[in-house]
């Protein structure tokens, strides 16, 4: 479902620098709801059957914790490391893997967890990578989706909140490594003139 930005700026936060403005867009309880509606249709979907969840890291970490526990019945989870390249913020489609699943998904009902879908880039290469490994199911959940960024001819099957191109931190997402641990999604402005990131 479309987010707009909320107009409740962020208070100072742990990490932040003094040229960085955050504002919330979407809030921790917000993204609860949200996440317990995702899990309910996601067992709808699944409903007697161990679902394998493969979190890609590390921005889905806190979104797969909070999912796992909302889906209940049996529920195994694994991640996958993997890095995009480019120049800015501009990726080049070429995706470099950091670190492969433990264990086969042949046979399981796989889900992959990913934070955000941005170019859909990364999330073409996950795909293309574990069709060939011949699970029994493979559906996509993604909290956050920036539809209007899509270069890649891929969609999720449950998806959290579409949102603006805005470049956010926060849930699990990071900005140079900060703000992972904030409960809500900010979006982050860089300079005085607030120019974010995602235009810089
Ligand atoms: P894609 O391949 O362009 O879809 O990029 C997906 C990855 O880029 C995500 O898993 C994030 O790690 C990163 N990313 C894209 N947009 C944002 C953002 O607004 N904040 C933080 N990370 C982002």
């Amino acid at each position: 479902m479309p987010t707009k930005a909320t107009k409740r700026t962020a208070r100072v936060k742990p990490g932040q620098r003094a040229e960085e403005t955050l504002r919330v867009l979407i809030s921790h309880q917000r993204i609860r709801e949200r996440v317990r509606h995702m899990a309910q249709e996601i067992r709808r979907d699944f409903p007697n059957e161990p679902v394998h969840l493969v979190g890609v890291l590390k921005g889905s970490v806190l979104f797969l914790a909070d999912l796992a526990r909302e889906l209940g019945g049996e529920v195994s989870f694994d991640f996958i490391s993997v890095s995009s390249y480019g120049k800015g913020m501009d990726s080049t489609g070429e995706v470099k893997m950091n670190k492969d699943l433990d264990v086969s998904i042949e046979g399981r009902s796989v889900l992959v967890v990913e934070d955000i879908l941005d170019t859909g880039l990364t999330l073409k290469y996950l795909l293309r990578l574990f069709e060939e490994r011949k699970p029994k199911h493979l559906r996509v959940a993604v909290l956050l989706d920036k539809a209007e960024r899509r270069i890649a001819d891929v969609k999720a099957d449950y998806t959290g909140f579409v949102i603006p191109n805005e470049f956010v931190v926060g849930y699990g997402l990071d900005y140079d490594e900060r703000y992972r641990n904030l409960p809500d999604v900010c979006v982050v402005r860089l300079g005085p003139r607030g120019k974010t990131k995602i235009e810089a």
